[in-house]
């Protein structure tokens, strides 16, 4: 490990944007569906890893669902949230907001109630375990319906509770925030935080709608909001935090070369960046791995790196003064390191 991998490692950081069911390992894949009798179209894990080169977002997405039918009962959910926490926690994670799509696996006959306990059992674990905190964002998937996602928010209604915001993920192009402003609304009086991936591979005019017409309190990616100055200037204002996963960037072609990643320019313009894994067993690395990926192809130093994880808290849903220890706990470390 060099000085930098290890200051990285060892940076107190949130993880604001992954998808619990991003983080299912092939290896977990594959024991899943042995335990449930479920059959998958891969013969090994190399297998597997093989079939992840993606060229856009819609390629990964169809492998992505497949990989989830795996996932049938509470302890499912689980082991596959607690192998989540085990390898944030070894990258010094000690918060985490992860998004979980209730959609995928209730509309293949999982009841909701046994996601949702599955994960709270685990989030429970990584605080015991890990000192971790942890908070659940509940995704609508944007292709399907309105009416689909307010069956959703409706079956989440015991829960909420449990449940810190609501999430817009999958296919972002045809599927503009606009589709999910009443959703939203709807949400925002039930006393919800709200974000959406908006900018991924979607127009600057999605990341307008989202804070127009959702009132997002983040965005998710916002990559593509860079061609809208006057967008630029407006999210620099209102200190919105941007979830940018570098890795994932990369495997979806949202850009060529990690060396051309825009995070640094992003910072410069007065953005709040983040650096989150989104899906990291499809695309090769948890969040240390993005710092570290990023850190190299764009040459940053360990000050750059400590902005990035002080706005991993200032962007988080944390209390005020929760939010002000992790930043003095970052300045602790900064001081000794
Ligand atoms: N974008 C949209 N939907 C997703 C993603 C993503 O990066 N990961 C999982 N669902
Ligand atoms: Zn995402």
């Amino acid at each position: 490990m060099t000085d930098l991998d290890s200051f990285i490692a060892r940076l107190p950081k949130a993880e604001l944007h992954l998808h619990i069911e991003g983080s299912l390992e092939p290896e977990l894949m594959f024991a899943l569906a042995k335990r449930n009798g479920v059959s998958i179209p891969y013969t090994s894990v190399e297998d597997v890893r093989a079939a992840y080169a993606f060229s856009n977002l819609q390629d990964f997405l169809d492998i992505y669902y497949a990989g989830a039918s795996v996932l049938v009962t509470e302890a499912d959910f689980h082991d596959l949230a607690m192998a989540y926490f085990d390898r944030a926690a070894a990258d010094g994670v000690i918060h985490a907001e992860i998004m979980f799509d209730p959609q995928t696996h209730t509309d293949r006959g999982v009841a909701f109630d046994t996601v949702i306990r599955g994960l709270l059992s685990a989030m429970a674990g990584a605080e015991t375990k890990h000192g971790m905190t942890c908070a659940l964002i509940m995704c609508f998937l944007r292709h399907l319906s309105e009416q689909a996602a307010f069956e959703t928010l409706a079956m989440a209604e015991p829960w909420l509770g449990t449940i810190a915001a609501v999430g817009l993920d999958s296919s972002e192009v045809g599927h503009p925030p606009s589709k999910f402003a009443r959703v939203y609304a709807a949400a925002r009086a039930k006393g919800l935080k709200l974000v959406a991936h908006a900018g991924e591979e979607g127009p600057p005019e999605y990341v307008h709608e989202a804070l127009d017409l959702l009132h997002v309190d983040r965005i998710d990616h916002g990559n593509r909001a860079l061609e809208d100055p006057v967008l630029v200037e407006r999210l620099a204002r209102e200190g919105m935090t941007l979830t940018v996963c570098p890795l994932s960037n990369l495997k979806l072609c949202v850009v060529g070369d990690l060396a051309d990643h825009p995070i640094d320019r992003m910072l410069a313009q007065g953005l709040k960046a983040t650096v989150n894994s989104d899906d990291p067993a499809y695309f090769g690395g948890y969040v240390a791995d993005n710092y570290r990926a990023i850190a190299a192809a764009r040459g940053l130093s360990q000050d750059v790196l400590a902005t990035l994880a002080r706005n991993s808290f200032t962007g988080s849903f944390l209390p005020p003064e929760t939010i002000a220890r992790h930043l003095a706990s970052i300045d602790a470390y900064l001081a000794g390191s």
